[in-house]
């Protein structure tokens, strides 16, 4: 630019410019040299601010990372308390029914909540009832922690017709070698080791099984799913039948590994079932105990999708469900064959306390409590009953 104007004035005196012509000249070419040398500074400024907004910019970028990477590191470590916080908890409890509080103090859990309407289904032929039970569960009365076998799934239960006290545990979901214990007082204080062992002759599958009349009955696969009535007396198989449904799938979608959930109620003994027809929902099968025979089949309105199990009271199945991050279980479905309750309302049952998943429920019929296998812990529910209004 300097040399630009210095040419002008060069070609301005040429032409023949006054004095006071150069002078002006001279004063505009200081103005315009000022103005070079702001603008000058001005880009070098600006230049040096640019630089410094993209370090910061740089700065904050990293900055950001590490805060996020913090977060993730409180949360893992939150959700590690989480988890201690259960265990605590739950040893708390276990604890606690080493030590029994005297039962005057005894507290009583009562959980019914909401409601939730029973829903009907369509029926091809009415169920024959072999028994005049009208109860329906009403409410959670109590929940006790026996014992701590360890194995987060599995089963155990206690005879409802048999004549011993015995109790039985079928720890996992697939292994050969049932526990027997004489009384409850020798389950709760003795180890696993000095309970008896029953070799079943074939591993048993999920943890459906269930105790009844001297007999247990188990769920194995061999090529199809069958139901094995197996003799506790004289340790051996009495029967066997292939389960009759087709393309079977998971019951629960949060215990996968039960296809078939035999259990017992007043009536007798029924299979809670799942196939690939009727995807979304639970099926529910009258067994005969004698025969094995399925006597009548129905497709209940209750969703697989988040149960985890279900047990039967007088005619009447009730799903439990849970989340995948388990939180309380809930029974949120009830199906009654007989249709007795249909304008009823069933009670929205919570179990107590925050466990983790059940991986059985058992219903002993006789002492109207539920036998259940929860991550380790083997508990009973004590149910209250009111009868349905027929
Ligand atoms: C059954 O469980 C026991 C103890 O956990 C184990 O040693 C054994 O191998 C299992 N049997 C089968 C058939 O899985
Ligand atoms: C075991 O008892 C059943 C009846 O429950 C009987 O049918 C069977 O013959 C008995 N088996 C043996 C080996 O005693």
């Amino acid at each position: 630019m300097g040399f630009s104007f210095t040419f002008l004035t060069i070609l301005l005196a040429a032409v023949g410019f006054t004095n006071s012509q150069q002078v002006f000249m001279e004063y505009i070419e200081r103005r315009l040299a000022v103005l070079e040398d702001r603008i000058a500074l001005w880009h070098e400024q600006s230049s040096r601010y640019s630089t410094e907004l993209r370090d910061f910019k740089n700065k904050v970028v990293s900055l950001m990372e590490s805060v996020e990477k913090e977060r993730e590191q409180l949360r893992a470590e939150l959700e590690n308390t989480n988890i201690r916080v259960d265990r605590v908890e739950r040893e708390m409890d276990y604890l606690e029914t080493q030590n029994p509080a005297p039962p005057c103090v005894e507290m009583e859990e009562k959980l019914v909540d909401h409601k939730v309407t029973i829903v009907k289904e369509k029926k091809k032929e009415k169920y024959e009832k072999l028994t005049e039970c009208t109860d329906m569960i009403a409410s959670i009365k109590s929940m006790k922690i026996l014992k701590r076998i360890g194995s987060s799934t599995g089963m155990w239960a206690r005879d409802p017709l048999g004549d011993s006290d015995n109790i039985y545990v079928l720890e996992g979901t697939g292994n050969d070698t049932v526990y027997e214990y004489s009384r409850a007082r020798d389950f709760t204080q003795s180890p696993v080791m000095r309970a008896r062992r029953i070799k079943v002759p074939y591993p048993w599958l999920g943890t459906g099984h269930v105790v009844y009349g001297g007999f247990l009955y188990y769920v194995t696969r061999k090529n199809e799913y069958q139901i094995i009535k197996f003799d506790l007396k004289n340790k051996t198989v009495v029967d066997s039948a292939v389960f009759p449904a087709e393309q079977q799938i998971p019951v629960y979608s949060l215990s996968p590994f039960n296809y078939i959930d035999i259990v017992a109620d007043e009536e007798g003994l029924w299979a809670i079932y799942a196939t690939n027809e009727n995807e979304k929902n639970i099926c529910l099968a009258k067994l005969d105990p004698k025969t094995l025979d399925i006597e009548q089949m129905w497709d209940t309105p209750c969703p697989r999708e988040n149960a985890e199990s279900a047990f039967v009271i007088c005619g009447a199945v009730y799903v439990v469900y849970n989340t995948k991050l388990p939180s309380r279980s809930r029974v949120q479905c009830v199906f009654d064959v007989r249709d007795a309750v249909s304008n009823e309302e069933a009670p929205l049952v919570y179990f107590p306390k925050r466990y983790a998943s059940h991986s059985s429920m058992k219903y002993n019929p006789k002492e109207k409590q539920i036998y259940a296998w929860d991550d380790g812990y083997q508990l009973i529910y004590r149910l209250v009953m009111k009868k349905k209004d027929l």
